[in-house]
């Protein structure tokens, strides 16, 4: 087995790394693999974006073995739903897991990203009823959030277990 993640801002490359250390599996990135003749299983970690996991379609381009797959994003679950997150990247028979993820300072992010999540808290202010979740992801899009915890791997690695 092997580890393989798509990262943008460092936030699933440090689960990636974290579940490396604890597996002892090699760690690449999706360039990485797709660069090397590696026909091993893959555990797969990407982040969301507008509901779509990154990096997991040029994997399967290459038809790479996923056996499971573990997806960041800044909501307590995944958004807009983790049936709608599996059903959108047509991963139904695949492990899914979901990690919370973390973000940078809306401002310290560049180019189409920086416009996408400026648009989309601009969306969540003019909500007429804000509850502590909604005023929470405000907060984390303008001032950044780190919600990477080693805990929040544990149901991958009793996966592992598991199967082992
Ligand atoms: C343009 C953009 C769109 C995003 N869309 C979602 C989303 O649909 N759902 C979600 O939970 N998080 C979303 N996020 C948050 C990221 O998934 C989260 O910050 C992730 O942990 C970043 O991972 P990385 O640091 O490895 O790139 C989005 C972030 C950006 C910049």
């Amino acid at each position: 087995m092997i580890i393989v993640y798509e990262s943008k801002t460092g936030f699933t490359k440090k689960y990636a790394q974290m579940l490396a250390d604890r597996t002892k599996f090699r760690c690449l990135n999706v360039k990485e693999i797709l660069k090397s003749n590696s026909d091993e299983d893959v555990i797969f970690l990407g982040w969301l974006k507008a509901g779509e996991i990154q990096g997991l379609s040029k994997l399967r381009k290459r038809n790479i073995r996923i056996k499971a797959v573990c997806v960041t994003g800044l909501a307590r679950i995944a958004e807009p739903s983790p049936e709608a997150v599996i059903e959108r990247n047509n991963i139904k028979n695949i492990p899914f897991f979901y990690l919370r993820g973390g973000c940078l300072p809306v401002n310290e992010l560049k180019g189409i990203d920086k416009i996408m999540m400026k648009m989309f808290v601009k969306m969540l202010k003019s909500r007429k009823n804000k509850d502590e979740e909604l005023i929470e992801s405000i907060n984390h899009i303008e001032n950044g959030y780190d919600g990477v915890e080693e805990k929040n791997l544990e149901p991958v690695l009793k996966w592992l277990e598991d199967k082992a």
